[in-house]
């Protein structure tokens, strides 16, 4: 298994495919079909992901520099109830005990990330390397081998260090090419004879629209309009960079992949009989996986963002579009620097045009033209944003294949939360939507789109960024209030190991009994669960307590 996620495909195709022709997506065709019973392909990898700032706290331990999320957690109002990832959930100190689950879980693969400042804290290769920043990975990465668990790494999961920020502007200095690739050649270096999987960026819309247009996230910069937009064509070109660096330096060597991971959510024409909808939804796509997409595959921004973008800039009075432009040198180089695509994907919206007039609120959401909607009935168990549609899933997967030529995909994120204060281990609506999005993807490979593998979100409940601890998307439960913060298992790790071990929905009786079946555990871990609030009521702090975890099937 340790390399399962390398074998699936030869490089060569994988180029070919990658720069090949895109086909005309079917927006009049959307088949809700009934639940499909079957399996996946022989080899299909299962996994669980995390990240660094949202799990490993110890933020400013063993010479760890600072992060761009650590300033910005650290300033009041930024965060839901100001809560950090100071410490989150111990993962830099129980990450043996958390390979322990993943390894009962019987999962193919593990995706978390590095971090950058971890292992660089003054950003700066040339500067100073921290190995025990290294020494952490490397042991992660030899437990999970030694575990037959293949490390997915992600190099860039949103932690930039707090000083390349302060000093050059982070994303929005092209400098961060250069300074980011000195990183991932190290990662390479050190890693690479072990790790075969790399993902360069994780969310890169997130990134560059939350990070430095609305500033939700960190570096938290409101610079509405071109914020965004320059902060993307950095990490374009960063992504190609590093891209380039493994194609040239490593990968004969050490025969891996290099990808990137882009979220994307569905949108759906409000009325697939109306063209205008039609082409609004197809807006709101290009927005945004199209706008890293299609320079990846095609070398160039959407034809779409282009005129947009352009012409809003034009009525503003601007001289040039605010969309930046590459050279055609750079489009021969970015176009084609992708081994397999990295999804993650949530939900889905309605979409229906709506125009901007120039001048009201410039910014990347005006330049769309188009209005979001969603239909109440969709399910909506925990963050407000999402709901759970799974046709959605299918549908996107489909404009995939028929956009960038069918390249290999692999899900780097799925999954659903619940709110902060449910404490209900028996976590049906995650079941449900594990269920329900399991079997859409299942539906996608039967249309012929070529999905590899699946990585539900996440492991742990975990850091939500500015949500702070409020959202939970953990398979295992993390009691926070306790220092030790215990894992205890919600019966969605039952029912997707049985998912795992019957890759795939094997039959009608056997699938119905998996929800009972994962009940009937749950219940004993909410008594756990529930004894342990009752304690720390009772004033007695669990700080050092060092009772065994809750863990699997045990409870
Ligand atoms: C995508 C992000 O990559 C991840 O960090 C986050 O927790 C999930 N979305 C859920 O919001």
């Amino acid at each position: 298994m340790q390399h399962q996620f390398i074998l699936r495909t030869h490089h060569v195709i994988t180029l070919v495919l990658c720069v090949s022709a895109s086909d005309d997506f079917d927006w009049t065709k959307n088949e809700k079909t009934s639940f499909y019973y079957g399996t996946f392909p022989t080899g299909f990898s299962w996994g669980v992901g995390s990240s660094a700032y949202q799990t490993e706290g110890a933020w400013n331990i063993d010479g760890k520099g600072a992060s761009i999320w650590d300033s910005f957690a650290h300033r009041k109002g930024k965060i839901f109830l100001n809560d950090t990832g100071d410490s989150s959930c111990e993962g830099y100190y129980k990450f043996k005990d958390d390979v322990t689950l993943m390894k009962d879980m019987k999962l193919n693969h593990y995706r978390f990330s590095i971090s950058w400042p971890r292992i660089l804290p003054s950003g700066l290769k040339s500067e100073h390397i921290n190995e025990k920043g290294i020494k952490y990975y490397d042991d992660l990465i030899n437990l999970l081998l030694d575990n037959k668990i293949t490390p997915v790494v992600t190099l860039y999961h949103w932690d930039l260090p707090q000083i390349l920020q302060e000093k050059y502007g982070g994303w929005q200095n092209v400098s961060m090419v250069n300074y980011f690739n000195d990183f991932a050649n190290l990662c390479f270096e050190r890693f690479g004879n072990r790790v075969r999987n790399w993902i360069t960026f994780n969310n890169p819309w997130s990134i560059a629209v939350e990070g430095y247009e609305t500033g939700e996230h960190a570096p938290g910069l409101k610079l509405k309009g071109t914020g965004a937009y320059r902060a993307a064509h950095h990490i374009i070109k960063a992504h190609a960079k590093v891209w380039h660096t493994y194609d040239t330096q490593w990968r004969s060597k050490q025969k891996g992949l290099v990808g990137i991971s882009l979220t994307a959510d569905w949108g759906e024409p409000v009325d697939v009989s109306n063209q205008r909808d039609i082409e609004a939804a197809e807006r709101y796509i290009q927005f945004y996986m199209g706008w890293f997409a299609t320079p990846i595959f095609s070398g160039d921004y959407p034809q779409v963002m282009k005129d947009y973008v352009g012409r809003k800039s034009g009525q503003q009075g601007l001289g040039a579009s605010r969309l930046p432009v590459f050279s055609p040198q750079e489009k021969s180089y970015i176009r084609g620097t992708c081994d397999f695509l990295g999804l993650g994907h949530f939900t889905t919206r309605y979409v229906t045009q709506k125009n901007y007039p120039s001048g009201v609120g410039d910014s990347y959401f005006a330049d769309r033209d188009l209005a979001e909607l969603v239909d109440p009935q969709w399910p909506d168990p925990g963050s407000e944003w999402l709901y759970s549609v799974p046709w959605g899933f299918r549908r996107l997967l489909n404009f995939v294949k028929s956009q960038y030529g069918n390249p290999m995909i692999y899900v780097t994120e799925n999954g659903v939360s619940e709110k902060m204060l449910c404490t209900d281990l028996c976590d049906d609506w995650r079941m449900q939507y594990f269920k329900d999005y399991i079997n859409e993807m299942l539906k996608a490979i039967k249309d012929g789109v070529n999905i590899k593998g699946y990585t539900a979100w996440s492991l742990l409940d975990n850091f939500e960024w500015d949500e702070g601890y409020s959202e939970r998307f953990g398979l295992f439960y993390v009691d926070f209030r306790n220092k030790n913060k215990p894992r205890y298992p919600k019966a969605s790790v039952q029912y997707y190991k049985r998912i795992i071990s019957s890759n795939g929905f094997p039959n009608q009786r056997e699938v119905e009994s998996w929800k009972r079946k994962a009940v009937e555990t749950c219940s004993s871990s909410n008594q756990l669960l529930a004894a342990a609030a009752r304690k720390s009521q009772g004033g007695q702090e669990h700080a050092g307590m060092q009772r065994a975890w809750p863990v699997h099937d045990e409870v």
